[in-house]
């Protein structure tokens, strides 16, 4: 997301206007800064005051900072904001696809998992690989995305969709088990998938330990049952998530919830990595 502000003084020695242009990458302290002006944070703002005649360079610039603002935000990444205070009183309400809204935050969730090449994936209940492909991409020929599904006819499907791409490895995993090697994945990415496991899934994420290198993480994206009234057994609350992924040996380290999508994304790490208690 860009967001562009833009100030023009005129030094009081008569010299010309001076004018400054930020662009900002980030969609966090841009959002904020459209916020406390009052917009919904999509909303972008460009603050123009040219009080004397600008040169040909400002000029210029002045052009391209309006073609880049003109330019709608290209994903729902646009409308992320680090900011909670709700100015937008529609902004937690679910918009766009009926089952994977989350799917539109897709550069936002790859942004925040951070994959880089040569890393190893377990994606438990991959469906029809729609994560498994951006995520392959990232972790590159050097790099493998264990696609793991219960559903056969699933697997045949990416097998087709991924015979170009050998570092997908679509499976059929078992219900309780990825049956990976121990250490073999420096992430382990659920995507509306937790709901989806047997009862015992404190027993499941504690083998998913296993699984996954000391360093390495838990995504889970899931609809916040509590939030999203609408087929409520179609998700997990974070309360229950975090709850039982302590339980097996995970700590939450980040947690976002999408909005507009019902939907949050929480990543976790190994409780290992953390200090224990002092023996005296
Ligand atoms: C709602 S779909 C999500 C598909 C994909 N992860 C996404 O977000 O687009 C849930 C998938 O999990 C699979 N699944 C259910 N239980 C599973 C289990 N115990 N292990 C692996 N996959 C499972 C289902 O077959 C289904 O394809």
């Amino acid at each position: 997301m860009f967001i562009v502000t833009k100030a023009a003084s005129s030094p009081p020695d008569g010299r010309k206007p001076v004018v400054e242009t930020t662009v900002f990458q980030t969609p966090y302290l841009a959002a904020g800064d459209a916020v406390r002006r009052n917009l919904p944070c999509h909303q972008l703002q460009v603050v123009v005051s040219l009080t004397h005649r600008a040169d040909r360079a400002s000029k210029l610039r002045l052009v391209f900072v309006l073609a880049l603002v003109a330019s709608p935000p290209a994903t729902a990444l646009a409308q992320a904001e680090r900011s909670t205070r709700v100015v937008d009183p529609e902004c937690h309400q679910r918009k766009g696809d009926r089952h994977y809204p989350y799917r539109a935050w897709k550069d936002y969730i790859l942004k925040e998992l951070d994959l880089r090449p040569g890393d190893a994936v377990v994606d438990v209940g991959a469906g029809d690989g729609w994560w498994s492909e951006p995520m392959a991409e990232k972790v590159g020929k050097d790099g493998v995305v264990h696609a793991a599904e219960v559903d056969e006819k699933l697997v045949q499907k990416m097998r087709e969709r991924f015979a170009s791409a050998p570092q997908v490895r679509p499976y059929l995993c078992k219900a309780d088990d990825t049956c990976l090697a121990e250490r073999s994945c420096d992430l382990a990415f659920l995507s509306q998938s937790f709901h989806h496991l047997p009862k015992d899934r404190v027993n499941y994420l504690h083998r998913l330990r296993d699984v996954v290198k000391p360093t390495g993480r838990l995504a889970v994206i899931e609809k916040y049952a509590a939030a999203d009234g609408s087929n409520p057994g179609h998700g997990t609350n974070l309360s229950m998530l975090s709850h039982e992924a302590e339980e097996a040996g995970w700590i939450l380290v980040r947690y976002e919830l999408m909005a507009g999508t019902g939907h949050y994304l929480a990543i976790f790490v190994q409780k290992d990595l953390f200090p224990r208690r002092l023996r005296l």
